[in-house]
């Protein structure tokens, strides 16, 4: 009853920002008689992606048939049930702090583009797929000071169907000894921003009282427990997974998430203490994604906190430059946001977690407003088609669509040795996932084992629900991908570096050799010449 008392102020207070917003931004959906079909169908097989990812024992009404029970011992080797959640990628592996990311980002975005998922009814979806994976995070924060990070150097060299995952999977925690401040943060943020949606579009304050519990219960673990580290100095053993080597930007990004679940004013002067604290004003600008909420701070306290322009100023020095491709990033050819690294990692993360924070921040400052909008949709347009290679950068709607996303399961193959030729055709289609994305060339292709372009993961499509939720709030018209009737331009893998050094290498040996051996008979020519002089001498 404690926590139905303090909700209420939260939920009056936020339903006047959430008022105020809905008025810049949406139109009415209850009258919406026509709404976009080729958004709907993204949005609803974004969800199915999501659904194909999950793991544990499936309920009745599992809609992708390919799918079984599976991982059904997770957390027996420490006495808790961690089975369920979703696994993390084109594997079997599942991780917290992405996860964690993901769920908050996918729930920001629906808090704000609720009417969208309402008038492609997938409301009803978009509320399993988040009570899924929160059901997850509540089994795994089983004590207050315990939180369960996923599983590291289980058999990474599986390649397989569901039905023969290797065990034993370890499973691994933060604790008071042994603290993980960055995932209990983001943790708290995933729990927090879950429970906002379930307050308030869902009307579930029982569930999502729970999630509040859980959330300000880690937030005090990440906050107390000493020293503050990131997660993989506890566990070693995801280090080469999940590193994100800081914990200052998720603190403030857990504190905000709390402010907003609770309307508890404590976590709202938390957060400006350690935005200052940690000058995360002026840190170098980095695209934001499950290793860096820096830009969603920016954005987020902008929303929140109307006490001080700190927030506005960092998100603006922080769009400006990523809207217009400055410094650390540039455009590719096509139109594509390129940050460096980050980018040639997974194409798609930078382009589309910039694109998200732009409209989201759109609305606060209408002058500038305009350009950020702008940018977001020449890159949702780049994503669905509006590129050199004419593809829609998302599994199953459209011909050129990529066929084969990097995906154990989906590509019915059990041969890690041949991956990309067994079978020559995915068995089966992995709708709604978002692949890694295109090179800096602009060129994509379409190779299941070149995991920078073909992966997939739970954080490639958490900005993507949010991008196609406000295209659909806009009645945005058709994505570009619908009008293309031209297959995707064939392009040929060039020969890497290195084998064009060994070549070059090579025959710079055979021209030795042809020279010492033309030297050597030239030699013995002379020698014989000289030879037969002598003797007719
Ligand atoms: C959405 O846009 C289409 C045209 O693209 C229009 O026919 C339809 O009425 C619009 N729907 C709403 C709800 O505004
Ligand atoms: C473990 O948790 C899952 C998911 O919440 C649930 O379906 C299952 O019944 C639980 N198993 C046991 C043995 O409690
Ligand atoms: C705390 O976590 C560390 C790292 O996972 C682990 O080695 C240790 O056993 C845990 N402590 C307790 C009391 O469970
Ligand atoms: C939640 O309650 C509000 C106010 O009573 C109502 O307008 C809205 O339709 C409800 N939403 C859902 C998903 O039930
Ligand atoms: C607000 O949060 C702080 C920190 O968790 C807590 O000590 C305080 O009791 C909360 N205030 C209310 C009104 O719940």
């Amino acid at each position: 009853m404690r926590w139905l008392s303090k909700a209420i102020p939260a939920l009056s207070l936020l339903a006047l920002q959430a008022l105020a917003q809905d008025s810049t931004t949406t139109s009415n959906p209850t009258s919406t008689t026509t709404v976009n079909q080729a958004y709907t169908t993204l949005l609803s097989d974004s969800l199915l992606f999501y659904e194909a990812q999950r793991s544990g024992q499936l309920p009745a009404n599992n809609r992708v048939p390919w799918r079984h029970d599976s991982a059904l011992q997770d957390g027996s080797d420490n006495n808790v049930n961690l089975t369920g959640g979703y696994y993390d990628a084109g594997d079997y592996l599942k991780f917290t702090l992405p996860m964690a990311y993901s769920m908050s980002i996918v729930n920001w975005g629906a808090i704000e583009y609720f009417q969208g998922y309402q008038s492609a009814n997938q409301d009803g979806y978009l509320r399993d797929m988040v009570k899924w994976g929160s059901d997850w995070l509540i089994q795994a924060h089983p004590q207050p000071n315990v939180f369960y990070v996923g599983n590291g150097d289980v058999d990474n060299n599986y390649w397989g169907p569901d039905t023969n995952i290797p065990t034993p999977r370890p499973s691994y925690m933060v604790n008071s000894t042994a603290p993980g401040t960055d995932v209990a943060a983001l943790g708290a943020a995933a729990f927090a921003s879950a429970s906002y949606l379930f307050r308030n579009r869902f009307n579930d304050s029982v569930y999502a009282d729970t999630l509040m519990q859980h959330g300000i219960s880690l937030f005090e673990f990440a906050e107390t427990a000493q020293p503050q580290q990131p997660y993989t100095k506890s566990i070693p053993a995801i280090a080469e997974f999940y590193q994100t080597n800081t914990v200052q930007n998720q603190l403030v990004w857990g504190a905000l998430w709390l402010y907003r679940a609770t309307g508890n004013q404590t976590y709202l002067t938390k957060a400006s203490n350690y935005f200052d604290q940690f000058k995360l004003g002026s840190v170098d600008i980095t695209p934001m994604d499950w290793s860096d909420q820096s830009g969603g701070v920016f954005v987020l306290g902008s929303m929140l906190d109307t006490t001080t322009d700190k927030y506005k100023v960092a998100a603006e020095r922080y769009l400006d430059a990523l809207t217009q491709g400055q410094s650390p990033c540039s455009f590719t050819g096509g139109g594509l946001l390129w940050c460096g690294q980050s980018s040639a990692s997974n194409s798609l993360i930078p382009a589309q977690d910039t694109a998200l924070l732009a409209l989201l921040y759109s609305p606060i400052n209408s002058d500038k407003g305009s350009g950020y909008v702008k940018f977001a949709l020449g890159q949702i347009n780049y994503m669905l088609g509006n590129n050199p290679m004419l593809t829609p950068y998302v599994v199953g709607v459209h011909m050129n669509s990529p066929a084969n996303p990097h995906h154990a399961g989906a590509s019915g193959g059990t041969d890690i040795g041949n991956i990309n030729t067994s079978p020559p055709t995915e068995e089966y289609v992995l709708y709604g996932a978002v692949v890694g994305g295109p090179g800096q060339d602009d060129l994509f292709y379409d190779v299941r084992d070149d995991w920078q372009q073909s992966e997939v993961a739970l954080d490639y499509n958490a900005p993507f629900q949010g991008l196609v939720a406000y295209q659909l709030v806009t009645n945005a018209s058709d994505p570009p991908y619908t009008t293309i009737t031209q297959p995707r331009p064939a392009i040929k893998k060039p020969f890497p570096k290195w084998a064009i050094a060994v070549i070059v290498i090579i025959l710079l040996l055979i021209l030795v050799a042809l020279g010492l051996l033309w030297w050597k008979r030239r030699r013995i020519a002379e020698w014989r010449h000289r030879r037969n002089q002598k003797q007719n001498w």
